[in-house]
């Protein structure tokens, strides 16, 4: 595995495959991977002849200075995992490499940036536009892959690859989840073992809400279900909770007419899940 830490050095690798002929896939990472970033690597090597994984822990997309400083960074065990995983090129760059001297320029998705997640996180959703559009320009890879559970983030990508007809994929890869339905995440370590046993929670409620949908029930009834699996788990505080329409991402009323995705949100602890499911009307 090349590990190239500049532009020039990535674009060289890439440049060489491409002479080959080969098609290249990228996985943007921020490190401290697990086998959900694993299945993204996975799924990229079924669907290219080169892997490159990009790790950068972007501050842009950080509103709290403390909360980017306290992001776990596991580079020597990142490498070897991606190695070992036969990724061709991994791009690590700096933080000068990134946003040169000077830098000024943003991308954003004007609506969909300050909806449900990015309510919460002003800015969040631009500095992921903005550093990925980075990424996909630096290594021009065919397809790219990001995982749907990170669902907003997801739509995000590919409304701004749409908008600004990005040559490239977004393949969105589904969550892989620990054998009790936890969804794999690099925050799940900070769980003390009592909140680790309750948070099974969440792909829980989801169950509940897709079983409804199935027999066609409305919005609200899947809402209530949702709250009221949630509710008894006394470890877990509800956070967030939204359906929307899929491809639009406006909140969905009354009856499900079209794939819908369910984002849900809790703390166990002080510490935020986030789970998802795409549910379909019967
Ligand atoms: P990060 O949190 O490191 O996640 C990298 C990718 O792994 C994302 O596409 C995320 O959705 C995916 N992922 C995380 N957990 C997963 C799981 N359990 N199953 C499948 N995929 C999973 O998301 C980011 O980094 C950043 O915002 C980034 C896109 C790299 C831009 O900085």
């Amino acid at each position: 595995m090349e590990i190239c830490r500049t532009v020039e050095a990535i674009r060289d690798t890439v440049a060489g495959w491409r002479r080959a002929g080969d098609r290249v896939a990228l996985v943007p990472t921020m490190g401290a991977l697990h086998a959900g970033h694993m299945a993204l690597v996975g799924q990229a090597q079924a669907q290219a002849d080169r892997v490159v994984a990009s790790i950068f822990v972007n501050p842009t997309q950080f509103g709290d200075p403390k909360d980017l400083a306290a992001y776990p960074r596991t580079i020597e065990a990142d490498t070897r995992l991606l190695e070992d995983h036969g990724v061709g090129a991994l791009f690590l760059p700096a933080v000068e490499a990134m946003y040169p001297e000077g830098d000024e320029t943003i991308v954003e998705t004007s609506r969909l940036a300050g909806l449900y997640h990015g309510a919460v996180r002003p800015g969040h959703f631009r500095g992921v536009a903005t550093v990925v559009t980075k990424l996909l320009n630096i290594v021009q890879p065919d397809v790219a892959l990001f995982g749907e559970k990170d669902y907003q983030q997801l739509a995000v990508i590919r409304r701004m690859v749409r908008d600004l007809h990005m040559p490239v994929d977004i393949l969105g890869v589904p969550t892989l989840r620990e054998p009790d339905g936890l969804a794999m995440s690099s925050r799940n370590v900070r769980l003390s073992p009592e909140d680790r046993a309750a948070a099974p929670v969440l792909s829980r409620a989801l169950d509940r809400a897709e079983a409804l949908a199935a027999e066609g029930a409305p919005v609200e009834t899947m809402m209530q279900a949702i709250r009221d699996v949630i509710g008894s788990e006394p470890r877990a505080v509800l956070k967030g909770l939204d359906i929307v329409d899929a491809a639009s991402f406006r909140p969905v009323v009354r009856h499900l007419t079209r794939r819908a995705g369910i984002m849900l949100s809790a703390e166990f602890g002080g510490v935020l899940l986030i789970d998802q499911r795409e549910i379909d009307p019967p």
